[in-house]
């Protein structure tokens, strides 16, 4: 899929309003932020996969009876081979996919409750996603293409504007707003197609491979900004093909052929909550 992000955004065209009415609002009575009044614990479920399958036409099972459950702060590692299904899972878990069997849930909303334009919803206000090839918008400068997954957020221009500075930012390139991406370097650009993943404060971040494309030097920048973010209360999803890197984060889970294979948590050092 190299079209993905940009999808993820067209997709979204019109949620601000569907997030405000309709049964994603009725959804919402049951979320437990909403109930909450925002004084969720960091036993909050962000995301829940039961029995998840996903098989493609011609007899592929991509996905084989899926459960993970990622809870509110998490910094997690997917790893598994070539083709065992982690970029289709993390895809049924950013809302981009639906499964063939089993159910998802995205910040107590039952995904197959909803329709395209709810999940399309869901989506904006939620999920934020990074990939490999940053997929940014060539023409538009860093500040345009962060604001730009801002556009279905229902932010006046000015504030939408605001953050964008703000997530640039928070990235280290206050620097480097008005540059275009072919002026950035592959580390930047992928700092930009952070920014934008987290300029709405998703309450899941995912990212495919994010340093597949980068040099070891700009890798480790991306990985300890992925860290930071999480410290300041990100959840996040990384998929990796990265030993070291996926031993450094705080939970692996490994997949083979479609299944969870293990699922491990242990304490790093400054990382785990
Ligand atoms: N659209 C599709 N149609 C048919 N089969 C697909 C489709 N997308 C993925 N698959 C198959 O599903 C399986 C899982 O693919 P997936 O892309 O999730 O693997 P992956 O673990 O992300 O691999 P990689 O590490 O190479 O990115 C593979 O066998 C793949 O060929
Ligand atoms: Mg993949």
């Amino acid at each position: 899929m190299t079209d993905t992000g940009h999808a993820a955004n067209a997709d979204a065209v019109g949620g601000g309003a569907t997030a405000r009415d309709g049964a994603v609002d009725r959804a919402a009575e049951s979320d437990p932020e909403v109930l909450a009044g925002h004084t969720a614990t960091s036993a909050e479920v962000v995301a829940e996969l039961t029995g998840v399958t996903k098989e493609y036409p011609g007899g592929v099972t991509a996905l084989g009876g899926v459960d993970l459950t990622v809870t509110a702060g998490e910094l997690l590692a997917i790893v598994g081979p070539s083709g065992s299904g982690k970029s289709t899972l993390l895809h049924i878990l950013g809302t981009l996919d639906r499964p063939t069997a089993g159910t998802v849930a995205i910040a107590g909303h039952t995904v197959g409750d909803l329709s395209d334009r709810q999940v399309s919803a869901l989506r904006a206000r939620h999920i934020g996603f990074v990939f490999q090839s940053f997929h940014l918008v060539p023409a538009a400068t860093a500040l345009d293409n962060v604001t730009e997954g801002l556009r279905y957020s229902g932010l006046a221009r000015a504030e939408r504007r605001r953050r964008g500075r703000a997530a640039l930012e928070r990235v280290g390139l206050a620097d480097r707003v008005g540059h275009r991406p072919h002026a950035l370097s592959g580390g930047q650009q992928q700092r930009v197609a952070i920014a934008r993943a987290v300029a709405g404060r998703p309450k899941l971040l995912l990212a495919d491979e994010p340093t597949g494309a980068l040099d070891s030097a700009s890798g480790k920048a991306v990985m300890e900004l992925l860290h930071e973010l999480n410290a300041d209360g990100a959840t996040i999803a990384v998929i990796t093909h990265d030993r070291e890197l996926a031993e450094s984060l705080p939970r692996q889970v490994r997949i083979l052929d479609g299944r969870v294979v293990e699922d491990t948590r242990r304490r790093v050092p400054g990382g785990a909550r």
